[in-house]
């Protein structure tokens, strides 16, 4: 399988289980959301670019670490993404985030987009794609195709559930955006929710069920 990775530490899998339980409150659908996309953008940014400068500790000057180039983007994907949003922000407070709009054209069945904002500079940050879940990918691919359009050149995909089918064809697409994923589950069934998944996302991030 391409460039995906599984964060499979305790937490994330804890987590994740919670948050299958079809019985779960909103409310705490939603927290463990931020937490577990917290922790999926702590790794996925484990290699971010360091520079080192000089400081003034109160004892006496060193040289240091700090965070190097421009400010890295949050790109999620309305509206599951923006569930993600707050933990990675939490993490990242200096980033600046992208609102991709999207919806599935019921007839085409084409992703069309319907909102799109973003910074400047998109060809020199850093971007995490941010969607809860990875189904069919077109999704996905629609979102970074339109973030190329616009100049991106460095994306990650980070969900919390990925499907074989998704995996495959964001990698067709996008074979140089990795994925970061709490768990890759068996299938999708035949509406195109992942199986045995935890449900639609989005309805249970914002209690629309
Ligand atoms: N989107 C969801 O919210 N859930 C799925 O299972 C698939 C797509």
């Amino acid at each position: 399988m391409q460039d995906v990775n599984v964060v499979e530490h305790p937490l994330v899998r804890h987590k994740l289980t919670l948050m299958r339980d079809k019985d779960l409150p909103t409310r705490e659908f939603r927290a463990l959301a931020g937490e577990v996309g917290m922790l999926l953008g702590y790794e996925a940014l484990r290699d971010l670019p360091l520079e080192t400068v000089t400081i003034e500790t109160p004892l006496q000057t060193m040289q240091a670490p700090r965070l190097a180039g421009k400010k890295p983007v949050l790109a999620p994907i309305l509206r599951a993404g923006i569930g993600f949003l707050d933990g990675l922000l939490a993490l990242l407070p200096t980033a600046r985030v992208a609102h991709i709009g999207l919806y599935r054209d019921p007839d085409s069945l084409e992703a069309v987009e319907y909102y799109f904002k973003a910074p400047g500079g998109l060809d020199q940050r850093l971007i995490l794609v941010l969607d809860p879940m990875l189904a069919t990918g077109g999704t996905a691919v629609a979102a970074i195709d339109l973030l190329k359009r616009k100049g991106a050149r460095n994306l990650r995909f980070v969900c919390l559930l990925a499907a074989p089918e998704g995996i495959a064809r964001l990698h067709e697409a996008h074979p140089d955006v990795p994925i970061w994923t709490a768990a890759i589950d068996a299938r999708l069934d035949d509406h195109a929710y992942i199986v045995p998944g935890l449900g639609d996302a989005g309805d249970r991030i914002f209690g629309t069920r």
